[in-house]
């Protein structure tokens, strides 16, 4: 049919996060209204094609699914604006800033959004990292999450309670990237805030995660698994009091509009006694089975299909 859009889901990549990208674009592929969409899949590999594809051939959105570094930092979707194609979600700089943590927590902090306490380490200052446990000890005090700036699904992030585990987790960060970032571990009870919209936004119903041992990390395995036993468990809408529910959601809108976020974002906090303080924000979060836009989503009404249509009318909206 002539006037059903085109719409090439982006999945794949090399980042680190290559599986939970292919399992996201699968979904959406499977959950597109067929009525409206011609969908295909497009390999982050094909991707250069597109510069030289006929016009005529080219998709009408590109509906990103890309987890990491090479597809949620800001590279795909500058390639993209220069060939002038639409595409889902947050643009160059807002997903730059949101992939890297560094920077991104240097952002909220000066506007006044609380932030655990970090020190930064640099993979090439190597005498300063034979000195990092006794910094760290004097600092920040232990326990505390050392994690890479750049990179998600937890990958590369160790909850660190002594000083003889410093090394061994900095060089885990280190594998992903050349920042380290080492933070406070904060006590509370984790939870995460879909936004979705460009101007008009809406903060969705608040999802507690619930890790499922006490090592209290919210890692790739429960993120991602389907095994009970293994899974984080995931509560909605959040059992914390209402006035930490309306201060996470408030925090959540002024982090997507501070950065610039289009679509949807994720913003991760921990509620605790002193308030929310904020760990990241996702411009790309999981839409796997397990993940937990999807089912904030649904919380607020609002079906899989119908989240992923109302991605590709925002990516439409102002872009022509
Ligand atoms: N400072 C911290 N205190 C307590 N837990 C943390 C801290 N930083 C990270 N975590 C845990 O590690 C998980 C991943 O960290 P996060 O900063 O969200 O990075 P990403 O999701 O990009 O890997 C969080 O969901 C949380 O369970
Ligand atoms: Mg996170």
């Amino acid at each position: 049919m002539a006037d059903k859009k085109k719409i090439a889901v982006l999945m794949g990549g090399r980042s680190a996060e290559r599986e939970v990208s292919l399992s996201t674009g699968k979904q959406i592929l499977e959950s597109l209204d067929q009525e409206k969409y011609a969908a295909s899949a497009l390999d982050v590999d094909d991707l250069p094609r597109l510069a030289t594809a006929p016009k005529a051939e080219r998709p009408d959105v590109v509906f990103i699914a890309l987890h990491g570094p090479g597809g949620e930092d800001g590279t795909v979707q500058g390639f993209l604006e220069v060939l002038g194609i639409p595409y889902t979600g947050s643009g160059v700089l807002a997903s730059a800033l949101a992939m890297d943590k560094m920077r991104y927590k240097a952002m909220m902090g000066s506007e006044n959004i609380i932030l655990p306490i970090d020190i930064v380490f640099l993979k090439s200052d190597t005498s300063r990292r034979r000195r990092a446990a006794q910094e760290i000890e004097r600092d920040l005090g232990f326990p505390v999450v050392i994690k890479p700036s750049r990179q998600g699904s937890s990958y590369g992030t160790t909850i660190v309670t002594d000083a003889e585990q410093v090394a061994d987790a900095l060089t885990l960060a280190f594998k992903y990237d050349d920042t380290a970032i080492v933070e406070q571990k904060i006590e509370g009870t984790e939870i995460t805030v879909g936004v979705i919209g460009n101007k008009d936004l809406m903060a969705l119903p608040i999802v507690e995660i619930v890790p499922p041992d006490a090592s209290g990390l919210f890692d790739y395995t429960s993120k991602y698994s389907q095994d009970p036993e293994k899974a984080a468990r995931e509560i909605v809408p959040a059992n914390i009091s209402d006035a930490l529910t309306e201060e996470a959601k408030d925090i959540a809108l002024r982090c997507h509009r501070l950065l610039g976020c289009r679509g949807m974002s994720r913003t991760d906090m921990f509620a605790t006694e002193d308030g929310i303080i904020t760990l990241e924000t996702n411009t790309i979060p999981g839409m796997t089975p397990t993940s937990l836009l999807p089912k904030a989503a649904a919380a607020a009404g609002i079906p899989f299909p119908s989240f992923l249509d109302g991605l590709i009318t925002l990516a439409l909206e102002g872009r022509g």
